[in-house]
């Protein structure tokens, strides 16, 4: 009865080279004012001190930007933890929003949908302005956008559309096709999915069926002699595929990024493999730790060493340290191995990528590339880079800090800080601020954030920082100049990470801005991604308005964007944080004490 665990919408409100603008920090003025007589002073004084202070100003533009962060910054610092309650909206839903996320949702699936009707839902990926299909290969779809867009349909309690795809599901999908697919990508998006819909369908065994033969199909992948997963698999041949140009290379968040999904399995399946197979990637990344914590994004296949490559939360680091959190998690925060490789890449991030940019003082993440100089010898450059991706982190990092960083369990909602740690206090901190500053580089045209953002530096020096309307600004879209092409860093791909972060931020906080800050997102999304006809569209520039669309529909729009914003907006008591765990596809999977004891510490 697959209809049968269909969970209903709530209608009701129930309820290094690390820079030394890092060290800076912003001291507070003291001023001795106890004098009534220098009051006297001040009243006569008052011309000469401002036109004083407008000189300062002129030559030190950073002042009025420290001032001003000191207060933005101590403001934030109470309002987020909890000693200011004026935000605090609760966590009921927001019907009128929530339901306008639905719409969305069906803006976007009955778009697909109607193609559907012709093609019989056979395909992998949507164009939204042709209104095709095309599949990853040649070989034929493997559902990678029905299966992705399932359990958001079940959140949504849209039994219409979920019971087609479902019957797609059940006598059109097939797994034997003779072609190379993406490790990584299969196993969240459809393995994800599939495992989150038996959950949300109350144990439909059509999905453990599918998971289960999809999930072998995947195993030999990790035949290899450090046991890491070859980054491609033949699903009809069941053989790994190593990668055409770099063969040895298999990248770190890959490898890592797949747990949560082949741990969940075995728990189902009482089958041990795919959790063997799982936890021994953990242990090749433990066993070769690299010296200050934290990971390069390459490791060698047959080493199972790291590579020297860049180290950074976005692309090919991201989910590493998103699942490391997230394993904790998923066992009941039983495995204590997790807490302390997660709280020892934390302390690292927070020591040698977290950045603050020098005037506005934004929170971000650097990058630290690899360079070897004439002899041979290896440094680090920090690069001032941060990709969209990486905009999950923040969201991450307070959800962590309720976790590893909390001193009394269960915390408050918002957390007192009384209730944290000293490092839950820091990831905390930094896990508000870096949500912000994701949220700022929404300033632009379109209010929608680019695929990555450059962050000034002090060495740029002073004639490039202000912008158009004269105010510095810190962060700029690299290559992009009036009468330029648009280059690749300022497209917007319909990407969720920001939005993940407010979900996770809201529901730790129930401060009205992180709902507020999502909403205008959504109306940017409406404003400048719908494609009338159906469907929305990546846009090739997200300073340039009317947008110009790309015929490209992510599947993570369905799975990830919309069913972060409509959570954000539903009432707290659907999918509660202390009994689920999101998947790096935003696939929810509950949390369970484990009967398996691998003995892996
Ligand atoms: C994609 O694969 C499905 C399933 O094999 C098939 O029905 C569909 O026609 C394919 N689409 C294209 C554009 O070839
Ligand atoms: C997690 O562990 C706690 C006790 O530590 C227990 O009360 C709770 O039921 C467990 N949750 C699950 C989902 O197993």
């Amino acid at each position: 009865m697959p209809d049968e665990g269909l969970r209903k919408r709530k209608t009701g409100t129930s309820k290094s080279e690390k820079q030394s603008v890092q060290n800076e920090t912003t001291d507070e003025p003291e001023f001795d004012i106890d004098s009534a007589a220098l009051l006297q002073y001040l009243k006569i004084l008052w011309i000469p001190l401002v036109l004083c202070f407008a000189v300062f100003v002129y030559f030190n533009p950073s002042t009025l930007s420290d001032i001003a962060n000191f207060w933005i910054e101590s403001e934030d610092w109470q309002a987020s933890p909890g000693s200011s309650t004026k935000s605090f909206v609760g966590l009921s839903a927001d019907v009128e929003k929530r339901d306008a996320v639905v719409e969305a949702f069906k803006h976007a699936w009955r778009a697909y949908g109607l193609m559907v009707e012709r093609d019989a839902m056979g395909n992998d990926e949507y164009h939204p302005i042709s209104h095709k299909g095309t599949n990853l290969t040649k070989a034929g779809g493997i559902g990678y956008t029905v299966i992705d867009s399932i359990d958001t349909m079940l959140i949504m309690g849209l039994e219409d559309d979920y019971a087609r795809a479902r019957k797609w599901v059940e006598s059109s999908l097939s797994f034997d096709r003779d072609a190379s697919f993406n490790t990584f990508e299969t196993t969240i998006r459809v393995l994800g999915g599939l495992l989150s819909a038996y959950e949300l369908t109350g144990h439909d065994k059509l999905y453990i069926d599918r998971a289960i033969d999809l999930a072998d199909r995947i195993l030999p992948a990790f035949d290899t002699n450090s046991g890491l997963p070859l980054p491609n698999i033949n699903l009809g041949k069941r053989e790994g595929v190593a990668d055409v140009d770099l063969p040895y290379l298999v990248s770190t968040a890959e490898v890592s990024t797949l747990q949560l999904e082949l741990r969940y399995l075995s728990h189902l399946t009482d089958e041990d493999i795919y959790w063997e197979k799982a936890e021994s990637v953990m242990k090749t990344i433990k066993e070769h730790r690299m010296p200050h914590g934290l990971a390069s994004i390459y490791m060698h296949v047959d080493t199972g060493e790291f590579v020297p490559s860049a180290i950074r939360l976005g692309s090919r680091g991201d989910s590493y340290y998103e699942y490391l959190l997230k394993q904790y998690i998923q066992t009941n925060q039983t495995e204590a191995v997790y807490r302390e490789m997660y709280d020892d890449a934390m302390a690292a991030v927070n020591e040698h990528l977290i950045t603050k940019s020098p005037y506005t003082r934004m929170t971000y993440t650097s990058e630290l590339v690899p360079e070897r100089n004439s002899g041979g010898q290896l440094s680090w450059r920090l690069t001032p880079k941060q990709d969209h991706l990486v905009c999950f982190f923040g969201g991450s990092l307070m959800l962590g800090a309720t976790i590893t960083g909390a001193s009394t369990i269960p915390m408050s909602i918002p957390p007192r800080q009384s209730e944290f740690t000293d490092h839950g206090k820091r990831d905390w901190k930094n896990g508000a601020e870096l949500i912000k500053t994701c949220v700022d580089t929404h300033d632009t045209l379109t209010g929608l954030s680019p695929e990555i953002a450059h962050f000034r530096i002090p060495s740029d020096g002073m004639f490039d920082i202000f912008s158009q309307s004269g105010v510095p600004a810190d962060w700029y879209i690299k290559g992009a100049r009036p009468g330029v092409e648009a280059p690749y860093d300022a497209r917007y791909i319909l990407r969720p990470e920001t939005v993940e972060s407010l979900f996770l931020a809201f529901r730790l906080t129930g401060d009205i801005r992180y709902r507020d800050w999502g909403w205008s997102i959504f109306q940017s999304i409406e404003k400048h991604c719908k494609v009338d006809t159906g469907g929305y569209a990546s846009i090739m520039n997200v300073d340039e308005v009317p947008s110009r669309k790309e015929d490209k529909m992510e599947t993570f729009l369905m799975s990830e964007t919309l069913k972060y914003l409509f959570l954000l907006f539903e009432d707290a008591s659907v999918l509660p944080l202390d009994k689920y765990v999101f998947n790096t596809e935003a696939h929810p999977l509950p949390i369970f004490t484990p009967h398996i004891r691998t003995g892996f510490s």
